[in-house]
């Protein structure tokens, strides 16, 4: 399936990522952390926080945010936008599942960087 100058591509069942947990997805240089919330909705962004680029794939995933392991900012997973008085975004990417499928939508040709994944639990 296609979206403009977007692509569906597949990275992997909803089994692989654990609840309140996420799995990275390496497409080019960029990491995109896709995560699980406890109620099974997915999310992706890069996984950068906006403070000073944490690795918010190993942070905890409660009520739509993720808090950064670094030093607790709240990033919102549906905008990648730090909440509260902090400021500062990270980039986003539609996400969907089609039964258990998780499809992340990505740039057109960027589709074959997305060979190596990893896990942070
Ligand atoms: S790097 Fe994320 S809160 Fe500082």
């Amino acid at each position: 399936m296609r979206m403009t100058g977007q692509e569906w591509v597949s990275i992997g069942t909803l089994h692989d990522i654990p609840q309140r947990g996420a799995r990275c997805v390496r497409n080019g240089d960029m990491t995109i952390a896709v995560f699980r919330t406890a109620d099974d909705r997915v999310f992706a962004m890069e996984d950068k926080c906006p403070h000073r680029a944490g690795p918010l794939s190993q942070g905890i995933v409660h009520d739509g945010c993720v808090t950064c392991p670094l030093h607790n900012w709240i990033i919102s997973l549906e905008t990648g936008r730090a909440q509260g008085a902090d400021e500062g975004g990270t980039a986003t990417f539609a996400v969907r599942l089609e039964g258990q499928r998780i499809l992340l939508a990505l740039p057109c040709g960027s589709a074959a960087a997305v060979a190596e994944s990893c896990d942070h639990g």
